[in-house]
């Protein structure tokens, strides 16, 4: 059997661990979820989730990947031999398909981008027609198909690369650049005039427009832009050595994605109230205000360049995660090369992706429930199949797990002295508050 392979490092681990999370979930889906959940009072409540329900189930991921050393399918039948536990397998193998799908579109997106801005095709245009320009982008019917396939390819190629050649190391350097550009964007959009307004809506709660809705897709989101769920975490830590402190590097994943999205939001917003564009605009609203921004920057054009690449090696080390739960998976339980597992789940991926994309103008009259398939997919895989799969792990992780594997696993076999109050706290949140959490959500979203 081939050699599983591990990460070297304990940066190296943090680094992808990072690299997962930081995404388009960040910087795409963040703020246009900000945009149409009314601003603040949904920051507020995604923020509170991810605190208090997403670092314990984190760390449960991570103890069952770590504990049984197999891919999410594999791991249950290791752990919990004969028993239907199997199940939160299954649930990562549809999440991960259904999420690739349409975030290669919106990768293909940025790759498309990438290249405009290399040849400097939006700069000087107005607000309208960059608007104009999205809309023709996404609805016609090869161009970003062909961007998505280079993006799936791109994908690919590093996974096929293997764990520490090619995940630990294009994660290193691009994570901080990519904070820093976020981070000039974001100065500048808050000193645009009339950028007040944007701030306001992004630090001024209204608890009032909170409903259901507002409160799962705040889920769902925090289990997207954390990775949450869908047996990726566990995969990453069925690489994790023994030694490695997990609920460290949960607590450090968790925060510095969260504060990359708050830093997103505070790139995004401001500008979408000065320039004039409605905040509930959809899944364009990045790429409709950020070419704006770039034009009211010294040197705009060439800032756009690297944002866009840095956006595109963000939005790929969260791809290939996902895809690691798949050729995990493939090649354990089926006993397939890791070569043969990426072809084939690449396969899948394009036909999928192709139908998401199609779904923007082409088949856009194709509804279910009143989506068209990009955004079914969307929403049926973050506030739907990743909250489903994180509530079986916690329900395993507290309800079926010994204890003292939990405790074992927690203080990397006794080595890290833990408090014993802090181990309790956390065991007992993962056993009774994150699953009443996640079904109250749940129910009172989708009912
Ligand atoms: N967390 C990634 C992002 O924010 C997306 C992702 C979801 C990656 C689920 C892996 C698993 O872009």
């Amino acid at each position: 059997m081939e050699n599983r392979g591990a990460f070297k490092s304990k940066f190296g681990v943090l680094a992808a661990m990072a690299g997962s999370a930081v995404g388009l979930g960040n910087l795409w889906r963040f703020p246009y979820l900000v945009g149409t959940n009314g601003g603040a009072a949904f920051i507020i409540i995604y923020l509170v989730i991810v605190l208090t329900i997403c670092i314990p189930i984190m760390y449960s991921e991570f103890i069952i990947g770590r504990r049984s050393g197999a891919n999410a399918f594999g791991a249950m039948r290791i752990l919990a031999p004969g028993s239907k536990w199997t199940i939160i397998g299954v649930l990562s193998v549809l999440a991960s398909f259904t999420i690739l799908a349409f975030y290669s579109v919106v990768g293909g997106w940025t790759l498309d981008y990438l290249a405009r801005a290399l040849t400097f095709k939006f700069s000087n245009l107005s607000q309208e027609e960059l608007g104009a320009l999205f809309n023709s982008i996404v609805t016609s019917n090869m161009e970003p198909i062909i961007f998505m396939l280079v993006f799936i390819l791109v994908t690919v190629l590093v996974v096929i690369a293997g764990i520490e050649k090619g995940i630990e190391k294009y994660t290193k350097i691009m994570m901080p650049a990519l904070f820093i550009m976020v981070l000039i964007i974001a100065i500048r959009s808050v000193t645009l005039p009339g950028a007040g307004d944007g701030i306001r809506f992004l630090f001024k709660p209204d608890f009032s427009q909170v409903t259901g809705k507002t409160m799962l897709d705040a889920l769902g989101q925090a289990f997207f832009s954390l990775s949450l769920g869908m047996g990726c975490i566990l995969t990453y830590g069925s690489y994790v050595k023994k030694s490695e402190n997990i609920v460290q590097m949960s607590f450090l994943t968790s925060i510095s994605d969260s504060m990359f999205a708050l830093i997103a939001g505070l790139a995004i917003m401001p500008a979408v109230f000065a320039f004039g564009i409605q905040p509930s605009e959809g899944p364009g609203l990045v790429f409709v205000v950020l070419p704006h921004i770039f034009e009211q920057i010294t040197f705009g054009s060439i800032l756009a360049i690297l944002f866009f690449f840095a956006l595109f090696i963000a939005a790929i080390t969260s791809s290939i995660s996902m895809f690691e739960v798949l050729v995990a998976y493939l090649k354990e339980e089926f006993k397939l090369s890791r070569k043969k597992a990426s072809f084939i789940i690449m396969g899948i991926v394009c036909f999928f992706g192709i139908l998401c994309s199609l779904s923007e103008g082409t088949l856009g009259n194709i509804k279910i429930l009143g989506l068209n398939i990009f955004d079914m997919f969307d929403k049926l895989s973050a506030n739907i199949l990743l909250p489903l799969g994180g509530l079986l792990i916690v329900v395993y992780v507290g309800w079926r797990l010994p204890r003292a594997d939990f405790n074992d696993e927690i203080t990397s076999g006794g080595i890290l002295k833990l408090g014993k109050r802090f181990i309790s706290l956390s065991y007992y949140i993962i056993k009774y508050v994150t699953p009443l959490v996640i079904g109250v959500v749940m129910l009172k979203g989708l009912v």
